[in-house]
């Protein structure tokens, strides 16, 4: 008997990254999942590499039209969905100074009002349909604490914590436990795109800044994908009842230090 056995699960922004290493994850423990991305090419290229148990679901989170269809189709094509991650989310760096209104919305709309809506949409469902459900949002370090070059992502960021206290609170009354995971420096591509924004601000060259985040964790590396797969399968599981509105950090030890 594998943990997920029987589960479907719908994972926002799952094309890559933190998203496609949990997909697999859920798919090695028995869960059947949509890969929902805005990036229909790469997330139907992953769901053909999962196998049978995977679907590539097309997700825009900024749409609200786009994000109903979503839930719709994958609570369709899976027979119900009992499990979101609501992965999905931008960076975006700059000094105070130079945040434009344009850059902010667009970080709020994927990574506040899109993990928002998309909580919604599926707790609507899983409301309908009376079995309970588990949400898992995911935040940030980022979200405990500003950074100088970082306000932008890590308001959202503590958005998102805020939310998922607000709907833990509000949803548990359905079975719905909604809980939230704050990785810290994860390697990948989205890390290419912040070690870019360090390198155009603090002038350092490419490779520098992941150099130095990598060297400041106490773990003593920068996070894989990877280390986030013990926590996101646990919070799927049964084993999580009795966790409620919780942001769990698996960052190595960083934000601590
Ligand atoms: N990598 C890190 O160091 C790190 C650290 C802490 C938290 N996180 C968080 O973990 C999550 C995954 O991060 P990652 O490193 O895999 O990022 P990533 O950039 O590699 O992947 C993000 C995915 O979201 C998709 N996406 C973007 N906009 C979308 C939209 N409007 N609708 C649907 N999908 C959209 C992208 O196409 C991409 O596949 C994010 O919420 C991120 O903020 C990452």
């Amino acid at each position: 008997m594998k943990r997920l056995d029987g589960k479907a699960a719908l994972i926002t922004g799952a094309a890559r990254g933190i998203g496609l290493e949990l997909a697999r994850a859920y798919v090695a423990e028995g869960a059947r999942v949509a890969i929902a991305d805005i990036d229909a090419d790469r997330a139907q290229a992953a769901a053909q590499i999962l196998g049978k148990s995977a679907i590539s679901i097309d997700l825009d989170v900024t749409r609200q039209s786009s994000i109903d269809t979503a839930v719709a189709l994958t609570a369709e094509r899976l027979g119900g969905i009992d499990v979101l991650i609501n992965n999905a989310a931008i960076f975006s760096a700059a000094p105070i100074a130079e945040i434009t209104r344009e850059d902010f919305d667009a970080v709020f709309a994927i990574n506040v009002s899109g993990v928002l809506f998309t909580m919604q949409a599926v707790a609507k469902h899983m409301i309908t349909r009376g079995q309970g459900g588990k949400i898992i949002n995911m935040a940030s370090q980022a979200g405990r604490r500003g950074e100088a070059l970082v306000a932008t992502y890590c308001a959202s960021k503590a958005a998102v914590i805020s939310l998922t206290q607000s709907a833990g609170l509000n949803l548990i009354q359905h079975g719905i436990n909604v809980n939230a995971i704050a990785p810290g420096v994860v390697d990948g591509e989205h890390w290419d795109g912040v070690d870019a924004f360090f390198a155009k601000y603090e002038g350092k060259p490419r490779g520098q800044k992941k150099k130095e985040v990598g060297d400041a964790v106490p773990f003593g590396r920068m996070g894989r994908a990877s280390d986030l797969i013990g926590m996101a399968v646990f919070l799927a599981t049964n084993e999580a009842d009795y966790i409620v509105a919780q942001t769990i950090g698996v960052d190595g030890g960083n934000w601590m230090s």
